[in-house]
């Protein structure tokens, strides 16, 4: 028991020690190159003003989509922008595919905004791209703990379910339903696939951790490099071979460590994470976001979307009300220049991503009721309502992609291994050219979607032959 609590308080320190490291070292960083101590110029603050007001107005559309709000049964309020008013006669009477996306860290629907703007998915699909809560304009949460924040989006999908008709009629002829996820989104979309996989017939995920095959990773390197220390330390002392082997096994975890800083950072008291977070004019918000574009040019236009799309809606679109009079929650600090980092934060302290979901009986009985006739096969193929099957296995179609260039996920963690958490009908496809911001970066946001559209049109013929008609290197790298 005393042991129990010295193993945990001397994970605290060495958390707060490399938290602690890490603020200083980007710190550094950023003041080296200048970014730390520059102000922003006048252009700079009325681009972003544009662009807040181009992303967050609620009474102006963006490329065919319109803001929307939905209150769910227990009183939380979602933001969303759509191509198609939920619950009129369009959407009720809809037979056409509805297609849900869900954003990551530091972003909200807006990162979606090249995809969901594509005239052909709108003219095809009914496109809903979300604000998760405590980003952008929808409520935040008081916790972000797993049950919390997985109740809450799986509330939302049933309900936008019913929203556009996709439960209306008879059990053959239900429209499909496509999630698309990236980073934080394809962390909970994961865990829906595993632990909710009704809610959607096919899951497309991007660069983002599966925490189970990650936990199973490390599980297994640290047990390797443990049995060659140990026959490093009985061999004689000249031969220092089994040493560097058990250091050579540690060198992917090591490297993972050095590129996750920043998780650590986020476990720090309130008042460094909103320095981290918000410090230097933003500059560590800003260096991500100047590295999403890839190759691609990053112009003052992407500046300005991209920190819009972090920040939320300022003060001024705070005001401003949909076509049918709805407003963003009124618990959003507006005042505040940056509102919500410590929602963002919270989904990294809280435990929002390996906690466990304890489902309510509300959340039960409508996953039972959506799945219909596929909850009997699921039964009997050992992963049913009351039985879950191994950890963490997607249970739903999945399509994984994967930009190779990732500089927040080393594939021998993150990728390595993860076939054997997919079902049947499912893929990993890599992107060779594509850093972590696939829904960003030229190349990639194409990719995605044409896979969007593949999914929709009866995922004919083979998604890996579809995706190198417009990214020639993509190449399916598993396939279940
Ligand atoms: C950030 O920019 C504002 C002007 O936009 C300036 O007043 C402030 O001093 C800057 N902060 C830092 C730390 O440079
Ligand atoms: C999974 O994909 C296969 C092949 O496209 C399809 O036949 C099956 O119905 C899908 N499953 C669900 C639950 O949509
Ligand atoms: C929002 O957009 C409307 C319509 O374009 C415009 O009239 C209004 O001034 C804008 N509101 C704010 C606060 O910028």
């Amino acid at each position: 028991m005393a042991g129990d609590l010295i193993t945990k308080a001397i994970t605290r320190l060495i958390v707060f020690i490399y938290g602690v490291f890490t603020i200083i070292l980007y710190g550094v960083l950023s003041i080296k190159k200048g970014s730390f101590f520059k102000r922003r110029t006048e252009k700079q603050n009325l681009e972003l003003q544009l662009a807040r007001d181009r992303l967050w107005n609620l009474s102006k559309d963006y490329a065919g989509l319109s803001h929307h709000f939905l209150t769910l049964p227990s009183g939380f309020k979602f933001h969303f922008v759509s191509n198609v008013t939920p619950g009129s006669p369009a959407a009720l009477k809809s037979d056409k595919p509805l297609v849900i996306f869900i954003h990551g860290f530091p972003d909200s629907w807006a990162i979606w905004r090249h995809i969901a703007s594509s005239p052909s998915l709108q003219d095809a699909a009914n496109v809903v791209a979300i604000d998760l809560p405590g980003y952008g304009g929808t409520q935040s949460l008081e916790r972000y703990t797993a049950t919390a924040v997985l109740e809450k989006l799986t509330e939302l999908i049933i309900t936008l379910r019913s929203q556009y008709g996709v439960d209306e009629g008879s059990e053959v002829n239900k429209e499909k339903v496509v999630i698309v996820a990236h980073d934080w989104g394809c962390v909970l979309s994961m865990r829906l696939a595993a632990e909710a996989p009704s809610l959607a017939h096919r899951f497309i995920l991007s660069n983002g951790p599966l925490m189970s095959l990650v936990e199973s990773n490390i599980r297994r390197m640290l047990t390797s490099a443990s049995k060659m220390f140990k026959s490093a330390l009985s061999a004689p002392l000249s031969s220092r071979t089994p040493l560097l082997q058990a250091l050579r096994t540690l060198g992917p975890l090591l490297k993972q460590l050095r590129m996750s800083g920043y998780v650590f950072t986020m476990q720090l008291p309130p008042s460094l994470v909103t320095f981290f977070l918000t410090g230097g004019n933003y500059s560590f918000i800003s260096a991500v976001h100047r590295g999403s574009h890839g190759r691609a040019e990053f112009t003052s236009r992407d500046e300005a979307d991209s920190m819009a799309s972090s920040m939320g809606p300022s003060l001024a679109e705070s005001k401003t009300q949909t076509a049918n009079g709805d407003k963003y929650p009124t618990t959003i600090k507006y005042t505040h220049d940056f509102a919500n980092v410590m929602n963002m934060a919270g989904y990294y302290r809280d435990g929002a991503s390996t906690a466990r979901w304890q489902k309510s009986i509300e959340t039960i009985t409508s996953l039972h009721s959506i799945a219909g006739g596929n909850e009997l096969r699921r039964t009997s193929s050992g992963a049913g309502l009351f039985d879950d099957g191994t950890p963490g296995v997607l249970k739903a179609n999945s399509t994984v992609f994967w930009g190779k260039r990732d500089i927040a996920l080393n594939p021998p963690i993150c990728l390595d291994g993860m076939s054997d958490y997919l079902v049947a009908d499912s893929q990993i496809v890599m992107l060779p050219e594509s850093g972590h911001f696939t829904p960003i970066e030229t190349e990639s946001r194409v990719a995605l979607v044409k896979a969007v559209e593949w999914a929709i049109h009866g995922e004919q013929g083979n998604i890996g032959s579809a995706i190198q008609e417009c990214y020639p290197s993509a190449k399916v790298i598993a396939r279940r």
